[in-house]
Formats: C-alpha cells, structure tokens, sequence
C-alpha cells in the first residue's frame, strides 16, 4: 500500500543531519557558541535576528516569529510539501525512504473527508436552489436584491437560504446516502440526547465558505433580520479553519498575482460588495484577527496588502493589529481609512464602487503612517507631558523602519508638526537603533562578548500571569520532571488557548516515553503558528535553572488569573440575569463591580 513515511523514519533522517548544515546553505550563519545567527530569509532585515540551535535542531526568527525544525524550514522557505521535504533531507543522508510514498500525503484518498466535501457541495446546490427558485426562499431573495446584491454575485458566490425546517436536510442527506452521524461531525446537523438529529441551518442567507481550491468546506448562515446570533457559522472541522481560510481567495487569486496587490476585508459581506465593484483581488477573514498562516499566504502573492476594515473604533484597531502582523511578515500595507460606522459595504453601496476605489482604496495610507495618526486619539496634544509621551511613542516606531530614507521622511513631518529640530529626533532615532541593535544578537564584523537573542519586546508588556505561562512552558518544553510537576498542579489550566494546545501536546509526548526533543515535539503540532510559539518559548532564554519558589510564583499567578477570569463569568451572567429581570439598579451595581475587579487585575500586572 502507498503510504506515508513511517514516523521513525522521519526522526531517523532528521537526526541525522545538522539543522544548521542544511540551513546554511540557504543563509549566511555565523556561529556564536552552539548558536547560529544570520539574515532571516522570511522578511527583509539588515540585522541578524534569525537564530539556528544546533542543541535542539530547530531555528527561530526573533523578528518575525518564525519557526521550527528543518523540515518547517524547507516547507516554507522551498514551499516543498512535508514528503518533499523529507525526501530532500533524504537524499543528504543516504537513508532510503519506502518505494511508494505518496507524494501528497496531506491528499490522501480519505473516504470520510471526501465524504465531508460531498455533502457540502450537495448543500451549497440546495440551499442556492431555494433560494432562487423555492415560496420559503423569496424573502431571502428579496433581502439580498435589497441589500444591492446583483443576481450575478448571487450565482458567483453560491448564496442561498437554509428552510426554516427542522429536518429538511436531515433527510436531503440521508437520501443521498450520508451517514448522519458523520454529517454532525461535519456540522451540518446537531443532533440531541435523544439521539435525534436537526438541521443546524435554519432560516439564514447561507454564504458557503470555499477553500482556496473553490470547495465549500464550511457555511456560515446569516440571520435575516436582527436575530441573535447575526452569523452562525460551521464549527471549525479538519477541512474547516477559520485562521486559515480566506474567504474568496480561490476567486482572486489570479487578479492577486496580477496586480500584485490584495484588498483585505473583515466580512464576505464586504468582499461579495467590493467584488461586484469589480475590485476582484478581494479576501476576507471570518470577522477574525489575521493569523500567521493567512498572513504569510498574502506575502506569497502580494507586494502589497490593504487593510479595508469598519470605520468604527474596534475596526480601525483590529486594522492595526492587523497591519502589524502582515508588516511583520515583510509585506509592505497600506490601512484604508473609512468614515466613522460605515463598513465598507456600506460605502460601496452609498457612493459607489469608483468612488470607493478613489476615495478610500487610493488613498489608503501605508501602515507607518497610519498609526502615527492614530495614536493622536490617546493624547491630548496640547499637554506638554502628552506630547513627549506620544513623540516617544513615534520614534520608536520610526527606529524600527529599515530605510534611512523613510525614517526621515517621518522624522520630517513630526518636526513640522510640532516645531522641533529634525537633528533632535534623528539623535533620538539612533539612540534608539543603537540600544535595540546591541540588546540583540551580534551584527556580522561586530564581535560581541556577552550575546543573548533579544526576547520579543512585546513580552516586556504582556500582563504578568501571561509571562507566567510562557515562562513555565518554556521551562517545561525543556524539562521532563518539571512538566510533570506542573502537569499534577496545573493540568491544562493555562489561561491563554494557544498555551493550552501547548501543554496538552506536551503532557502526551512526555507520557509517551519521550524526553525532551523540541524539534521532534513540534511535529505533533499541527496549527502552524502554535508551532511558532512553541519554538519561540523553547528558544527563550529564560533558562533551565529554576527554583521551586520561582515555579510556584508562576503556577500562582496562573491559577489566581483563572480565579479572577471564573468570578468576573459569574458576575457576567448575575448582571445578564437582572437585565433580563429588568433590575437596571442591580445591574448597574454588578457592571461596577466586573470594572473593578478588572482594575485590580490590570494593577496586579
Ligand atoms: N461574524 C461572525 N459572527 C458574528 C458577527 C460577525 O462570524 N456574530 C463575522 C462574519 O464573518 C462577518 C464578519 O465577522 O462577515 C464581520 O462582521 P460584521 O461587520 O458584523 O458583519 P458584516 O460582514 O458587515 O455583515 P452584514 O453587512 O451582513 O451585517
Ligand atoms: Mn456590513
């Protein structure tokens, strides 16, 4: 039978070559004690922050996050699949791998998955025929035409109406031979204690949700009026995750590549929207943050990234979050600007698609830019303290851009702005370059004594029970007995999900008899970017020495977090209770409350 690689097969070949040997000959590395730092080859830089561990066979980029071992490595920098990467690392160490490896095998023939695919598109055909064509469907119809939905988008994107029935799919898929119990997995049905099975879809504008091969692997439902909730979507299943599906890019990808350019939207609402306006490089994510993985396939395509959010406050800063992540990956983004409650369907729909594409995707600003706007609305400019404060704030953003030119070009405009000497904040700039530069790891023909890789600035600012976590895992991920101490105390109580995923994994590879090997753990990981993670904290240095005292102060602040987040659920659904009893006193009481038990858990941080 063709098949995969056995898995012993996979760890023999891994470990018998030397990581940094392979990734050598793609990257100039310079050794620094059992450590190789070098240009990251996954975005632009000009100071070395990507690091090989030849101790534990995995590399890490401190810049973009980045990571894992050398099969991670050729996959994504090769775009090899995992057998092609295999194969290559094969072919250095002279092991023979089996005949009859499938060449694909994330593609085997999986009866249940191609199964699972079947009955979406059996699903998308039906709910688009009532739609079209059934008496239930013709609000659905009329909703969408009002909405300014042309039926041409209609029939490119597949919409349709789920009947308001109970069971009318139940028994659509059971004529067609779908096994009921599979269709549940798939979240298409839910079924009961009973053991009776539902229609999970009733009564909503269904957007099939299709992979980048143009399969519908998910639905999500829109409710017509103002029900609760407004989008029921698919539950994420082995075909069907959200931080990795990009909502129309089987569509744009050709006008991606072409333009070089992607529009990047928050809802298919404004994707289908932007669409019809013929601005055909349009994706989306589920109303979700950006991930790594959705990140790194935009860069694949694109030069550049237009971050289309809601004109709101939460639109704009999940814009900038989102900004920051693509910008981390290498990839130049513009954030478009919209006005305050309009969401880019509605703009569309009000002004039109030239005017959108003139007033708003044009003059979009690069990312840069943006922000140093943005950070305005935290300040009150016309206080002196406030106006250093947000200076500051400037110049360290500018310290981090890689071209003299553009820092200057920045440097300029605050100069102007508030009437200081460009020479000033230049200085400034490159006190700050210097300090970031020499905390980091060693700059080629700069030998340096004492170097440690930079931790990622940003866990200076998470709250203190997150660097707990990441702390203790880090310890853990090299340390077997200290795993199983915390895995008595702890178990899986991590506050953070990611963490959770983590340990989980890790508390089965120690059980299974494995000691510990980072390089061969992240292979059980699945979801990239907590494979990432796990690399990042397997790296940092926080040390294998450690005391009890110390583990107990992290296990501390974890627990007491999750108290913390357990009593603020509880005075949540106390405060939902009086609303529903119509106690606006109490309820206001309890919101007090839920504040100040916040407050006090910001101050313990
Ligand atoms: N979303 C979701 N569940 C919700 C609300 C939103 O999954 N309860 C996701 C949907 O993917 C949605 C996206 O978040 O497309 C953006 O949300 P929102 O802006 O509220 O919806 P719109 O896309 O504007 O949808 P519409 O215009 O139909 O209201
Ligand atoms: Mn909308």
């Amino acid at each position: 039978m063709a098949g995969r690689i056995p898995e012993e097969t996979v760890d023999e070949i891994r470990k018998s070559v030397d990581i940094a040997d392979v990734i050598g000959e793609y990257v100039q590395l310079k050794r620094q004690g059992r450590n190789y730092f070098g240009l990251c080859p996954f975005h632009g830089e000009n100071t070395p922050s990507f690091s090989v561990s030849a101790d534990k066979q995995i590399f890490h980029c401190f810049g973009c996050g980045k990571g894992g071992n050398v099969y991670s490595f050729l996959m994504e920098l090769e775009g090899f699949s995992f057998v092609q990467a295999v194969k290559k690392v094969a072919d250095k160490t002279g092991i023979s791998l089996p005949e009859d490896v499938d060449e694909e095998p994330s593609k085997p023939h999986d009866p249940e998955a191609q199964n699972v695919l079947d009955a979406h598109m059996w699903l998308t055909k039906l709910y688009h025929h009532l739609l079209r064509h059934s008496k239930e469907g013709r609000d659905a119809l009329q909703y969408l035409h009002d909405r300014g939905f042309t039926d041409e988008m209609i029939e490119k994107h597949s919409l349709g109406f789920s009947p308001p029935s109970q069971d009318f799919v139940v028994t659509f898929l059971e004529k067609k031979g779908f096994h009921p119990q599979t269709m549940v997995k798939a979240g298409l049905l839910v079924v009961n204690d009973q053991g009776e099975y539902f229609d999970r879809f009733r009564s909503r504008i269904m957007f099939p949700l299709r992979n980048h091969l143009g399969k519908t692997v998910a639905f999500a439902g829109r409710a017509m009026g103002d029900q609760t909730p407004k989008y029921l979507n698919s539950p994420e299943t082995n075909l069907f995750q959200k931080n990795r599906l990009l909502y129309n890019f089987d569509y744009a990808r050709s006008e991606i590549r072409k333009t070089k350019t992607v529009v990047l939207f928050e809802g298919f609402a404004d994707v289908i929207s932007a669409d019809q306006a013929g601005i055909h490089n349009s994706v989306g994510t589920m109303g979700t943050a950006v991930s790594q993985t959705q990140a790194q396939l935009l860069k694949r395509y694109a030069d550049e990234v237009i971050v289309c959010y809601d004109g709101d406050k939460a639109g704009q800063q999940a814009a900038v979050k989102a900004g920051k992540l693509l910008k981390q990956t290498g990839c130049p983004v513009k954030i478009a600007r919209l006005p305050e409650g309009m969401d880019p369907d509605d703009y569309i729909k009000k002004f039109g698609g030239d005017r959108f594409k003139k007033e708003v995707l044009e003059t979009s600003d690069p990312y840069t830019s943006f922000i140093i706007n943005y950070w305005k609305r935290n300040y009150n400019l016309q206080l002196e303290g406030d106006r250093i404060a947000y200076i500051e704030k400037v110049v360290q953003e500018v310290a981090r851009l890689d071209r003299a030119i553009e820092r200057e070009h920045y440097l300029k405009e605050i100069a102007n702005e508030f009437e200081m000497a460009l020479e000033t904040l230049k200085e400034e700039v490159e006190e700050v370059r210097r300090k970031t530069s020499s905390a980091g790891p060693p700059q080629a023909g700069k030998p340096q004594r004492h170097t440690k890789p930079r931790t990622s600035v940003q866990s200076k600012l998470l709250p203190a029970f997150h660097n707990a976590e990441r702390k203790l895992i880090s310890i853990m991920l090299n340390n077997p007995v200290i795993a199983e101490k915390v895995q008595e105390e702890l178990g899986g109580a991590f506050n953070i999900s990611e963490h959770q995923v983590i340990v989980t994994h890790l508390y089965a590879y120690y059980e299974d008899g494995h000691e510990s090997d980072i390089s061969q753990f992240v292979e059980r990981l699945d979801d990239p970017s907590i494979k990432e993670l796990a690399v990042q904290l397997a790296m940092s240095p926080s040390g294998e020495e450690v005391t009890d005292q110390e583990l107990d102060d992290y296990m501390n602040r974890i627990k007491a977090e999750r108290t913390d987040r357990t009593d603020i659920k509880g005075l949540l659904e106390e405060q939902k209770l009086a609303e529903q009893q119509n106690d606006p006193v109490k309820a206001a009481q309890i919101a007090m409350e839920i504040l100040k038990r916040k407050k006090e858990m910001k101050n313990t941080y």
